[in-house]
């Protein structure tokens, strides 16, 4: 049986929550805008949901606007808080090294007109909170700042970002899509007034997520069409997917911190010129992406494949070619070492077993790899 070292990209559903997927999408199929006894069973599984979701990030549930996922999360965020205020002129300010979602959400609104600024990361892959407050403009209208990078497991400073936002009266967004699904988070601790989640993060299935809406922030919809989600989010709800959520959002964050340690520990002792990314940064405690001097991360993943280990490059991979990521480039690698880092995200289910057959196996191909490139 093939082991899954790639819960970042996405995590296996837990089965406590198909059952409630399959039992709500079997019992429970009204449309909850339906005012007959079949919409409100439907209504009642939606508004449980959102009190689990709520309760997760210490919201209250009227503050949660359910989506399709942490990519229409992020859009909606971004583009509708923005088109919301009406100012003239329009600067926002997020990181080089956020997820495609939140980068060309900020393009889109480039092309509209809004300045914007991309902070950028030394290797910690963390960015510089005062560099964010040098940044700051009297018509600066957003911050988005992600809470923890999805290949390097780096948390950024979102404390002093959300003080910072605060002091200057400006919204603050933050892609929690991973962090959200793998740490205890209260929204009213850290102060964000938007905060993005997705349910395949967490065990649960593809298709639902959440935006945080802090009451006091003012969006504008990006979707038009029905009164859903109290006009936030028109389309009939996917009820099933949501209410499974809501039992994923319930389930506590697993803590896989030791095996993690016990990887990168055993990988860095068997293989000569292996590097952790942000090693020394706060990073979640589930994921580590380890840089191979000379070694092709592309041909790493399919020899790990073959070898039976899902592991990803936490490269974005365009037309069949997988491309340095923007998240090393940004922390100043060259071409070559980005490209030769590989991502290895662990979850529910990973075993101690795993962990030293995959050790093993990666220091056998890093060998056999580099000695191949030495004789050829
Ligand atoms: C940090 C981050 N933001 C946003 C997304 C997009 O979420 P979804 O796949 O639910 O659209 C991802 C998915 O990998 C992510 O890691």
């Amino acid at each position: 049986m093939p082991a899954y070292f790639d819960h970042n990209a996405t995590t296996p559903v837990d089965p406590r929550v198909l059952e409630t997927f399959t039992e709500t999408a079997r019992e429970v199929y009204g449309n909850a805008s339906s005012i007959h006894h079949f919409g409100q069973a439907a209504k009642q599984r939606l508004e449980g949901a959102r009190r689990g979701v709520a309760k997760k990030l210490g919201a209250s549930p009227r503050e949660i606007v359910f989506t399709s996922g942490g990519t229409e999360s992020d859009n909606l965020a971004i583009l509708g808080s923005v088109r919301a205020g009406s100012a003239r002129r329009k600067h926002v300010i997020t990181t080089q090294i956020e997820h495609p979602a939140v980068l060309n959400a900020c393009q889109e609104l480039h092309r509209e007109g809004v300045e914007i600024t991309f902070l950028g990361v030394g290797e910690a892959c963390v960015i510089d909170p005062d560099d964010l407050k040098r940044e700051l403009r009297p018509h600066t209208v957003l911050i988005s700042v992600m809470h923890a990078n999805n290949e390097t497991g780096a948390i950024q400073p979102i404390g002093d970002v959300a003080a910072t936002a605060r002091e200057a009266g400006i919204t603050f967004h933050s892609d929690g899509v991973q962090a959200g699904a793998r740490v205890d988070f209260d929204v009213n601790r850290f102060g964000v007034d938007l905060y993005s989640i997705s349910a395949h993060k967490m065990n649960g299935l593809k298709g639902a997520g959440a935006l945080f809406v802090r009451e006091t922030a003012q969006i504008h919809p990006v979707l038009f069409g029905g009164h859903q989600e109290r006009d936030r989010r028109p389309g009939t709800e996917n009820v099933p997917a949501i209410a499974a959520f809501g039992f994923a959002a319930g389930l506590p964050p697993i803590d896989v911190g030791e095996l993690r340690d016990r990887l990168e520990q055993g990988i860095l002792a068997s293989v000569r010129q292996a590097r952790v990314n942000a090693k020394g940064s706060p990073r979640l405690r589930n994921t580590t992406n380890l840089c191979f001097r000379g070694v092709s991360g592309e041909a790493m993943i399919i020899a790990l494949d073959l070898a039976g280990f899902a592991v990803s490059s936490g490269a974005a991979c365009s037309s069949g070619s997988i491309e340095p990521s923007h998240v090393l480039l940004a922390m100043g690698q060259s071409e070559t070492e980005a490209k030769s880092s590989i991502r290895f995200s662990l979850g529910a289910g990973n075993t101690v077993e795993q962990v030293d057959a995959l050790i093993e196996a990666v220091s056998r191909i890093c060998h056999v790899h580099r000695r191949e490139k030495v004789y050829a």
